[in-house]
């Protein structure tokens, strides 16, 4: 069982920002105009490119890639964005390679949400910046939301943001987060020196 991601591109291809709320929106813009010069940027789980479509509105200069499993939402990525097949269990991205990771509504469809957290820390640069919009499983909305994926057979991979920060921290991150009536955006940061970086030799 599961959500059928491969026929629903159509579906989220225009209704998928409204999922978003408003709130969130200049918390996204903030974050995007605080990327380096042609940042590459990964928009994980992408589906069909909300997120990326969005930063690229607001910044022209951004290498952009889209990446998801499902063939039938990545066709419905917009043109000129570049799009890969794969999971955020096993990216295909060497080390310290992205400038910035993008994660809207994803990280609790993936099978091994710990795999792809260490994933990203790997891909990331040090000082490379992550975005995750997700529920909270025990507040407001994100409660019902939690069940819904369970009674669909989703991993339903749910944190809270204070367990979802405890994880990144584990990872080398820094991160705050804004949340209302169980939604919230947390934005974090990799460390400068990585303990990958500590141990590699001069
Ligand atoms: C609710 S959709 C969100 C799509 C997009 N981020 C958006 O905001 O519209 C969740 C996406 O996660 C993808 N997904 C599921 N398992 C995944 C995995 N292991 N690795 C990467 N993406 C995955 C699904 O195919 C789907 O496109």
């Amino acid at each position: 069982m599961g959500i059928p991601f491969g026929r629903l591109g159509p579906v989220f291809a225009r209704f998928g920002h409204r999922t978003y709320p408003r709130w969130a929106w200049p918390l996204f813009e903030q974050e995007v105009r605080g990327w380096p010069p042609a940042a590459r940027v990964l928009d994980l789980g992408g589906g069909t490119g909300v997120l990326a479509a969005r930063a690229r509105a607001i910044r022209s200069d951004l290498e952009l890639v889209v990446l998801d499993p499902a063939a039938g939402m990545l066709r419905h990525v917009p043109p000129g964005l570049r799009t890969v097949t794969g999971r955020a269990e096993a990216l295909p991205f060497a080390p310290d390679h992205l400038n910035a990771v993008l994660l809207g509504e994803a990280l609790h469809h993936f099978q091994d949400a710990g795999a792809a957290l260490a994933e990203i820390a790997r891909v990331l640069r040090p000082g490379g910046k992550l975005w995750i919009y997700e529920f909270d499983p025990t507040r407001g909305i994100g409660r019902w939301v939690y069940w819904g994926e369970r009674l669909l057979g989703e991993p339903a991979a749910f944190f809270t943001p204070q367990a979802l920060q405890g994880r990144l921290a584990a990872l080398g991150f820094t991160g705050d987060f804004v949340e209302r009536d169980g939604r919230y955006v947390l934005s974090a940061r990799l460390a400068g020196e990585t303990p990958r970086e500590a141990a590699r030799p001069a």
